[in-house]
């Protein structure tokens, strides 16, 4: 009784924390006070979970601590070893995990319910038929995605004609067979629950396959609210609050993600689900017969910079990729000591992840006021004298605006052509993660700055001081 109060006590500690690290994620002031305060909150419902058995007496606390000590060994080994642009890959992994979790709980109540030692309600059986589908799907989908984003598979290696209705087909006979499962109750058989659940896998890979590289992060973020729906509804078989709570959480957040997202890209889920754009990017397939590519020489570029009055950086995947912010930063700072005003655009898809931008360059110590999102960019660059865009692509592709063929078109875009001058720092031609060309780089106020950014802004960091 006395175990069993502080148990539900640790779940209840556990949900405030999860609500409150939540609320204070959503600004990077605050967002590592967060992380901290949910972390605790798991760390309370792990123990509460731990105090349940004891009052039953019927531990195998063996198991489970070693269970704690290989998941928790595991995550911790990753977290430190994850670059910050593979982390689109480790959500994913731990979105797959999350759902595979719920479909081997709800594989194990599904034997006890037709050996007859777990007798469930009608409406209860509901619940781990609804189980084994949303987490099967938020398993093998986010396998698919991690493996697809480390580029282990081609986006288009394994898609069969037709395959949206392919997937319809599937999803239909899935949903017959649900059905029938439930109408025959313990009639049925584990055998046919089972294939139940192999569809259901069989579903999440295929309904991966189609979706295209730039997409994948939305999908990702979908899967994530999937993960979160199939624990809380593991959570609803073992009528656990703290499962449902966190669960429900998850599931809200990746789907307020998810249709965020799909709004930065000026998208529906549906076009993004059906559709797909993009793929792994290629060199830019442009017919450059007339078009010229100019480019800016290091100390040319400095000297442009130095004697500006505005300058706006435009940070995009590249400069995750190369990791440099810290640098841009130190060019920041020389502007700025010479009175240069200097801001940082904002796109809310730059990069691979929601908020990868403001995360990178918060790591760097630029003061949040710098960062101006997409709608005050815009006003700012049309009155700027430079902008200079560092490893950013389709985030400042005027085919969103001008080219009604384009994939991207109707996605806003960063409108950097208006300032009075551009430079474009990348190594080569080739197209961003939308796979599609650019025809900015070819502007006539647009210079090329070819090469790695941490590299090219180390020497313009030289330049500057030499100036
Ligand atoms: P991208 O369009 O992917 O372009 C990145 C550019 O960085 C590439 O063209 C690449 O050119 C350059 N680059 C790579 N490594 C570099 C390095 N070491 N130094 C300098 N440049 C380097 O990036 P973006 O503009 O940030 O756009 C993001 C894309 O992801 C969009 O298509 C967006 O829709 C999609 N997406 C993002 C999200 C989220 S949540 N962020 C969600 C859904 C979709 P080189 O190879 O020539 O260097």
């Amino acid at each position: 009784m006395y175990l069993e109060f502080i148990s539900q006590l640790g779940y209840l500690i556990g949900s405030v924390c999860f609500v409150w690290g939540l609320k204070l994620l959503s600004s990077p002031d605050t967002a590592r006070r967060g992380n901290i305060i949910a972390a605790v909150g798991m760390a309370a419902a792990i123990i509460a979970i731990l105090l349940a058995p004891m009052e039953r007496g019927d531990n195998n606390f063996a198991l489970i601590a070693g269970g704690l000590v290989l998941g928790g060994g595991l995550g911790l080994f990753m977290a430190y070893k994850v670059k910050m642009t593979g982390m689109p890959q480790m959500v994913s992994i731990l979105n797959g995990l999350g759902g595979a979790s719920a479909v081997v709980i709800a594989t194990v109540e599904m034997s006890h319910y037709y050996d007859g030692s777990r007798p469930m309600s009608d409406s209860q059986l509901l619940i781990p038929l609804a189980t084994l589908l949303i987490g099967g799907i938020a398993f093998t989908g986010s396998l698919l995605a991690w493996w697809k984003l480390e580029e282990w598979i081609n986006d288009n290696a394994l898609t069969l004609p037709k395959h949206n209705i392919f997937n319809l087909l599937l999803l239909a006979v899935i949903v017959a067979l649900g059905v029938w499962l439930f109408i025959q109750g313990p009639e049925a058989s584990f055998g046919l629950a089972m294939l139940f659940m192999g569809l259901s896998l069989l579903y999440g890979f295929s309904f991966v396959i189609p979706i295209g590289g730039a997409d994948m992060p939305v999908v990702i973020s979908l899967l994530n609210s999937f993960s979160g729906l199939s624990a809380a509804a593991a959570g609803l078989i073992y009528g656990n609050n703290f499962m449902l709570v966190g669960g429900i959480l998850v599931g809200a957040s990746g789907t307020i993600l998810t249709l965020l997202m799909c709004n930065a890209m000026n998208r529906s889920l549906l076009n993004v689900l059906v559709g797909g754009f993009g793929g792994s990017s290629g060199p830019a397939k442009a017919q450059q017969g007339d078009l010229v590519i100019r480019e800016v020489s290091l100390n040319d570029a400095a000297i442009q910079l130095f004697y500006s009055q505005s300058v706006v950086f435009v940070p995009g995947y590249g400069l995750a990729v190369a990791q440099a912010q810290k640098v841009v930063k130190e060019v920041d700072e020389i502007l700025e000591k010479n009175g240069v005003d200097v801001k940082y655009a904002i796109h809310p898809v730059a990069g691979r992840m929601p908020g990868h931008m403001n995360v990178l360059l918060a790591e760097a110590d630029v003061p949040y006021p710098k960062l101006l999102d997409l709608e005050e960019a815009n006003d700012f660059i049309a009155n700027a004298d430079v902008a200079v865009i560092i490893g950013a692509n389709d985030v400042v592709n005027p085919a969103a605006e001008d080219d009604p063929s384009s994939p991207i078109y109707g996605m806003p875009v960063l409108q950097v052509w208006k300032a009075k001058h551009v430079i474009v720092l990348k190594r080569s031609m080739r197209a961003g993660y939308a796979g599609i060309d650019n025809m900015l780089f070819f502007h006539p106020r647009n210079k090329m700055l070819f090469g790695d950014a941490k590299d090219t802004l180390g020497k313009l960091v030289g330049e500057l001081k030499g100036l």
